[in-house]
């Protein structure tokens, strides 16, 4: 039997690619956002849609996830990985971002992927199998201008979910962190600015990052190996190694390379 996967953030991008190839594969999936309509449109785009249920969602209700676990287990009485997908970036200088934006980045990146996970933790313990995966990004690696609180939210995911592989290793229970660089979605067009209002046009990076399907092929390859860490992209993805070797290096390279 193939195995039942959970996508958060399946109404657009890099969810609902993952969506469409791995419904391919022949996997049934169970597909949660906040836009009830794109999920359907996204399960009629995908093949056998009969092997795809819709579960709604907001990641920042967080009373409201033990319930969305509860339902998603009903979906096909089993779910072998979760994939923690739904995100918001950010366009703002620390200088010009109200705080309440702060807030938004770490209830929706960091604080509703922490509540769902930590909702379906007993059902993967219980059943001593369990699969989880984290759509981070090299800014949960490193950092850039205009995605302070974006970068920090994904930063503390690593914690987060490094600890959790620690703590639940002999429940055999995986994680997978994929951080991938710029890949072409409408990341960027729904990024928050400083005001909390999106910023509602694309960038070059973006625009010139990763093609979706060739970002999420390789994606869904690192999972099928239970990969723990796994960085994609084009330049950008050199920081991360970057850092390792000199951080003065890499502030002064991002610095230089001016990018918004
Ligand atoms: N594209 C890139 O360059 C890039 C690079 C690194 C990391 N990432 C990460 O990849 C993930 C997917 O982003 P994407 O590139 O596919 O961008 P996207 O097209 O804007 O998709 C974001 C998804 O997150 C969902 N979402 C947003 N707020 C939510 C909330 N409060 N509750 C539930 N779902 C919510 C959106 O659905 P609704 O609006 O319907 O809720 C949408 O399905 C994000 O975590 C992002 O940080 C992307």
């Amino acid at each position: 039997m193939k195995d039942v996967i959970w996508i958060t953030g399946a109404s657009s991008g890099i969810g609902e690619e993952l969506a469409k190839q791995y419904a391919q594969r022949g996997n049934r999936l169970i597909l949660s956002a906040r836009r009830e309509k794109e999920l359907e449109r996204v399960k009629a785009l995908c093949p056998h849609p009969e092997n795809i249920a819709i579960l709604p969602l907001d990641l920042t209700d967080f009373e409201a996830l033990p319930d969305k676990v509860a339902q998603a287990l009903t979906c096909f009485d089993r779910i072998d990985l979760l994939i923690n997908n739904g995100g918001v970036s950010q366009r703002s200088l620390i200088a010009e971002t109200d705080f309440k934006v702060y807030k938004q980045l770490m209830d929706i990146n960091y604080l509703g992927t922490i509540a769902l996970s930590k909702a379906l933790l007993p059902y993967f313990v219980g059943q001593k199998k369990g699969h989880y995966a984290v759509i981070t990004s090299v800014m949960g690696k490193y950092a850039s201008p205009f995605r302070s609180g974006y970068a920090g939210a994904k930063h503390a995911l690593h914690g987060f979910f490094d600890a959790l592989r620690m703590e639940h290793h002999q429940d055999n229970i995986k994680v997978s962190l994929l951080c991938p660089g710029f890949v072409q979605t409408n990341v960027t067009i729904n990024a928050l600015t400083g005001d909390g209002t999106c910023l509602g046009h694309d960038d070059p990076a973006t625009k010139n990052g990763l093609e979706v399907g060739a970002f999420c092929r390789k994606a869904i390859r690192a999972l099928d190996t239970h990969a723990w860490e796994t960085y994609f992209g084009k330049k950008e993805k050199f920081g991360v190694y970057l850092k390792r070797i000199s951080q003065k290096a890499l502030h002064a390279l991002v610095i230089r390379s001016n990018v918004r």
